[in-house]
């Protein structure tokens, strides 16, 4: 990395979103506690964090969301409970999933006014230096993590960084769409960004994924931030506003996300990484291939 960039040693996770895409279930629980396998999404996006050399979280909690924080908290009574029933194996994986002490803060949103709005929150604890971003209903699947690959873009280029995956040229009207520019390093300059374009107006079909390396000069332009799309002050607004100063990178994710804050989302990732697990892979293909086959069968009949 070059000198002149300065390190990335902090990342900000929000979590104090509604998730009405997963109702009724985060009625009661937040979708960020939803389990992908046997740990709740919001695990894998503070493994892929620290993965990515990231020494701090900072957490940006809302109502009902109290649950997280208590997730990543040391539980004497299991703990104690477990030791009596002799279960090294599970005490060893719960103290490995523990943030070490001081590496980890809560800040709140007190009402969900937008993804732009979760992140501005953030600006005390971040202070002025560049950041990292993880939606974490966004899980990373792939060789190495989503954060980790575009910090070694942030290394080549310094700026603003942001992954980025390709969509169905009808599928732009969903998400966050970049213009494609030179190739620098290991991406490509971003010469535009536009939120959920009709695909006529699509710059590309290279959306934004969820992970982000953001200068601090962001959180001044979401303190002015007006509402945008849905009532909401919108990140990506404010990031079009720095591009007019600042330089935005994209890079292609080498893995795959899913959108766990969609049901097919979250579906297709329980799938996934079960099929990666040695101990679930037998018996969930069997199953998957005997559901297809009754599928078929009952379609054919
Ligand atoms: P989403 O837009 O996917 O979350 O935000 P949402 O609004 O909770 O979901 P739906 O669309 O109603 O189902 C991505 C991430 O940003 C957080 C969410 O918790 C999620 O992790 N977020 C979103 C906030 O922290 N605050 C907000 O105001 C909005």
């Amino acid at each position: 990395m070059k000198s002149s960039f300065r390190k990335v040693r902090k990342a900000v996770i929000p979590v104090a979103g509604l998730g009405t895409r997963f109702l009724p279930a985060t009625k009661s629980m937040p979708k960020e506690m939803l389990p992908v396998v046997d740990r709740p999404v919001v695990q894998y996006a503070v493994d892929e964090a620290l993965e990515a050399g990231v020494e701090h979280i900072v957490f940006v909690t809302g109502r009902n969301k109290a649950v997280i924080e208590d997730y990543f908290d040391l539980h004497p009574e299991l703990i104690g409970t477990l030791e009596q029933a002799g279960k090294v194996a599970e005490i060893k994986s719960l103290e490995t999933l523990l943030p070490v002490p001081g590496t980890t803060s809560f800040t709140r949103q007190q009402a969900p006014h937008g993804l732009g709005h979760a992140v501005w929150c953030a600006r005390d604890i971040i202070g002025d230096e560049p950041f990292a971003l993880l939606l974490p209903d966004m899980v990373s699947f792939g060789k190495r993590g989503c954060l980790a690959e575009i910090m070694e873009l942030y290394g080549e280029t310094g700026g603003n960084v942001i992954a980025v995956e390709q969509c169905q040229s009808h599928e732009t009207n969903k998400y966050g769409i970049v213009g494609q520019g030179q190739a620098t390093g290991s991406g490509f300059e971003v010469t535009a960004m536009v939120e959920k374009p009709k695909p006529a107006d699509a710059p590309s079909t290279y959306y934004i994924n969820g992970r982000y390396i953001l200068q601090p000069e962001i959180f001044t332009l979401l303190g002015t931030q007006a509402r945008g799309a849905g009532g909401e002050i919108q990140l990506t607004d404010a990031m079009v506003r720095l591009a007019d100063n600042q330089a935005f990178f994209a890079r292609p994710f080498g893995g795959r996300m899913f959108d766990c804050g969609s049901k097919e989302g979250f579906i297709q990732a329980n799938v996934a990484f079960a099929l990666k697990r040695a101990d679930l892979k037998g018996s969930v293909l069997e199953a998957l291939r005997e559901m297809i086959a009754e599928n078929d069968r009952a379609a054919a009949a």
